[in-house]
């Protein structure tokens, strides 16, 4: 096992045209030896391409790769001990099972009773028990996905598993399952491990630290809490969060940037001009409250829904729309309400950037 260091690392998939056009901007980045992390981003961000970096299948055009400060740069992927499984099912159609997940250790001449337990150890772990004899290729493709991990898992010498999107053709009550088996397996093994996911559910209960990426950069990376709480863009705010963060335009006001129709405004952090820029104001669905102390939101639902046993309420100030997610609340569409958020919940960002909070 080992700490992984993206040092300066950039890769563009053409790097001789004349305007380079890059799959990863330039970025440093390290992977903690033992840690959860999920690869966060829409498709397209650059994702697996980050990936394949580190598992030795591209060799980036700009930076370079350390494991444990050894320059894995230029070696090849068999010398750097990861296990990669794929989006799409990698098996021997022609194996069964057991000699699927046995392959790994065959390759690497391991004594046969250590292969056998081993094996058995991991098909218990994965529900694969019973299929052991079975040729894969019989399998359905979430158990074929299951192979595919379990020839990862199987191996006890491994740096890292990297797994790009190797749920998504499995069920979603597996899904559940699996993710917290992966969890558990980190727990026990200490491996360290790389989801890489566009489905942020998935990224912030499987992983310690969620790394959101977009265009090719990383816009920030964090415990799944501070990026609830905390976002450093809109984006982020946006894409984590369901219903996503509210960011109401603001006008400026003495040194304030205020949301007119509500009257709810945060002093500019010392050094900004409130004049310049574009401002919004932002806060979390579920930070609104239906009573309590904070300041009032007044204003008329435009519409209701459920979003599991919580409500989200659509309301309309004048021109402003918010959301308000709230766990029970007697309300019906087209009614006035008075809702209430607390300050410190309130955040400012300027041309899409946090810039200062309500409890600076
Ligand atoms: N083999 C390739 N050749 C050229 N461009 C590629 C290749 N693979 C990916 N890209 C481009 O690089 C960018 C990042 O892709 P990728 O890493 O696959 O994203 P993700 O996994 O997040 O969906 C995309 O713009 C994609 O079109
Ligand atoms: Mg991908």
């Amino acid at each position: 096992m080992a700490e992984i260091h993206l040092e300066q690392l950039a890769h563009s998939y053409a790097p001789d045209a004349p305007e380079r056009v890059y799959a990863l901007q330039p970025l440093d980045l390290t992977w903690q030896d033992g840690e959860t992390y999920a690869l966060l981003g829409p498709s397209g961000c650059g994702k697996t391409t980050m990936l394949n970096i580190i598992s030795g299948l591209i060799r980036p055009s700009e930076g370079r790769v350390l494991f444990d400060g050894r320059d894995v740069t230029g070696e090849d992927t068999r010398r750097r001990n990861i296990a990669q499984v794929f989006q799409v099912p990698v098996i021997y159609r022609s194996m069964t099972v057991a000699q699927n997940l046995a392959f790994p250790l065959v390759c690497r001449g391991l004594p046969r009773a250590r292969i056998r337990q081993r094996v058995g150890e991991i098909a218990e772990l994965l529900g694969l028990s019973t299929f052991l004899k079975r040729p894969a290729r019989e399998l359905t493709a979430d158990q074929k996905q299951l192979i595919s991990l379990g020839r990862g898992l199987v191996r006890e010498d491994v740096s890292a598993i990297l797994l790009d999107e190797p749920l998504t053709v499995i069920d979603p009550q597996m899904k559940f399952e699996l993710r917290k088996k992966l969890k558990q397996i980190n727990e026990a093994a200490g491996v360290t491990m790389v989801l890489v996911t566009h489905d942020q559910n998935e990224a912030m209960t499987f992983a310690r630290t969620v790394i959101v990426m977009n265009h090719g950069r990383i816009v920030q990376s964090g415990e799944p809490q501070e990026l609830f709480e905390c976002p450093a863009t809109e984006y982020v705010g946006t894409f984590i969060g369901s219903p996503a963060m509210n960011f109401l335009a603001t006008v400026p006001r003495e040194g304030r940037r205020e949301v007119p129709d509500l009257g709810l405004g945060l002093s500019v952090p010392k050094g900004e001009d409130a004049r310049s820029g574009t401002w919004t104001l932002g806060f979390r669905p579920e930070h609104v409250f239906a009573e309590g102390d904070g300041w009032p939101l007044r204003g008329r639902i435009r519409r209701i829904w459920f979003e599991g046993v919580e409500q989200v309420l659509e309301v309309e100030a004048g021109e402003t729309v918010f959301r308000a997610k709230l766990d029970h609340a007697r309300v019906r569409t087209g009614e006035s309400v008075e809702l209430r958020i607390a300050p410190e919940r309130l955040a400012l960002y300027r041309d899409g950037q946090r810039v200062g909070a309500g409890y600076d």
